[in-house]
């Protein structure tokens, strides 16, 4: 028997999501129709064997109550949401469930970043952490290059017994073009280094009887990786297929694309066909859009949206409840949730793919404004429930939820 355990933070993580996480907790925002780690519990759901998923975080509960029962019926698979007490990091929470995880005599467990999206090649890592021996743990990697890999986990790995050898959490200098990808197999063995790893904070803190007030916390990255490297006992597997991070709404886009792609295998049924839609398009069945409207490629249209007559949406996602008046056009744009736009306006962004010209590039993650103090370009996104009059150009900015524009605006954030 397998599990999984989903690592999904809490409300203080998400940031360079906003304003998209305001009212939705990250891990639920939808990516091809789907909560964005609804696809993890998918992917889990094709593994043979694996009987649980746990997801931890520190949201409330009631956050994702909804969500975890749904799940659980949808895919047949026991889910349960288990909530720190506070941010243990990605090793603390592990550790601090232990006896959960370890329940039922599991062989092992995946473990993943919720704010990772992927083609996840799961029963491969599964086979080569098995052909790996004494191997605790498998951690997936991939490829990217040499400035990128900065803002990743960095791993060395040995050339023959793909053994890691050296590790180093968002380093200042290169030290190789392969990066922690956020998803790993553990075996249940790997708690005994966790322990270990537990045990030896608790040695060097203060020594005045107080604990400090994280002391349950952990990072899996800094505590546990580099002092495992180069012991043998934690393997990398190394993926090409497609992976990316999930940290700003211009990733959600992108993100889009690739598992509405990944939908002409695994879930034809959930793309829409039509003399208007252009590419991969996802319309949920309670959206109600115009015949005349022209769809995609690259679009994801949420339940009880509304697009009229005449209208044009490109790489965007279109979120439950918002409506699109007569032919206004959106383009790489991520419309919130009851967003009224009018009609004949103009809602578009700049695309932050990764560059194609540049061999392994992952997403350039920008800084939101530029040396000039200006918004470096990017997608547009319409916080939840802002209204956006007719015949109005939004070029390039991001609004905060409830806000009503009066007039155009380009590269500015409306507050
Ligand atoms: N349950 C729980 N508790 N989850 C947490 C906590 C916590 O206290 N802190 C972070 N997480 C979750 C986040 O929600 C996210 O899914 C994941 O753990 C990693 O989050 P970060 O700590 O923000 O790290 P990162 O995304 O910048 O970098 C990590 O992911 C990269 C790949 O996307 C590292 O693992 C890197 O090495 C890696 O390259
Ligand atoms: P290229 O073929 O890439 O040169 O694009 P384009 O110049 O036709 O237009 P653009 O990339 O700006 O827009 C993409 C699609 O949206 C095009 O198919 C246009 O027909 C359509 N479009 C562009 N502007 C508008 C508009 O203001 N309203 C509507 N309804 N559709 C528009």
């Amino acid at each position: 028997m397998l599990k999984a355990v989903i690592l999904v933070g809490g409300p203080l993580k998400g940031t360079r999501f906003r304003p998209l996480s305001l009212d939705t907790p990250k891990p639920l925002f939808p990516v091809a129709g789907l909560p964005m780690i609804q696809h993890h519990i998918e992917a889990c759901s094709r593994v043979p064997g694996l009987k649980e998923i746990l997801i931890l975080g520190y949201y409330p509960a009631n956050d994702l109550a909804q969500f975890v029962s749904d799940m659980a019926q949808k895919y047949n698979i026991g889910i349960r949401y288990l909530q720190e007490f506070t941010a243990l990091g990605t090793a603390g929470g592990l550790y601090h469930f232990r006896d959960q995880i370890r329940f039922g005599n599991p062989e092992g467990f995946f473990v993943f970043n919720g704010d990772v999206c992927a083609d996840f090649p799961l029963e491969q890592m599964l086979q080569y952490h098995k052909s790996q021996g004494n191997s605790v743990i498998t951690i997936m990697a991939t490829e990217t290059n040499k400035e990128q890999a900065l803002n990743y986990g960095c791993i060395a790995r040995h050339p023959k017994l793909g053994h890691m050898t050296h590790y180093v959490e968002k380093p200042s200098t290169f030290v190789s073009p392969l990066i922690n990808c956020g998803i790993y197999f553990c075996s249940t063995d790997f708690f005994d280094v966790l322990a270990s790893v537990f045990k030896e904070k608790l040695n060097n803190a203060p020594s005045d009887g107080v604990l400090p007030k994280d002391s349950g916390a952990m990072q899996l990255e800094q505590d546990v990786f580099t002092p495992l490297a180069g012991s043998g006992q934690a393997s990398v597997f190394v993926s090409t297929r497609w992976w990316s991070q999930l940290k700003s709404a211009g990733a959600a886009v992108y993100a889009n694309r690739h598992y509405l792609e990944l939908y002409k295998n695994t879930h034809p049924e959930r793309l829409s066909s039509g003399k208007n839609i252009i590419g991969d398009v996802f319309i949920d069945a309670s959206a109600i859009v115009h015949p005349s409207s022209v769809i995609g490629p690259n679009v994801s249209i949420g339940p009880g949206a509304n697009v009229g007559p005449g209208v044009r949406l490109k790489d965007a996602l279109v979120l439950d409840g918002a409506s699109i008046g007569s032919h206004t056009i959106v383009m790489h744009s991520i419309v919130g949730k009851n967003v009224r736009i009018g009609s004949w306006a103009r809602v578009e962004g700049t695309p932050c793919d990764p560059n194609p010209n540049k061999p392994f590039a992952q997403m350039d993650n920008l800084p939101l404004f530029n040396k000039d103090g200006r918004l470096n370009p990017s997608i547009t996104v319409l916080g939840c429930s802002v209204i956006v009059p007719s015949e109005v150009i939004v070029l390039n900015s991001i609004v905060l939820p409830h806000k009503e524009l009066t007039r155009s605006f380009k590269y500015e954030i409306i507050l």
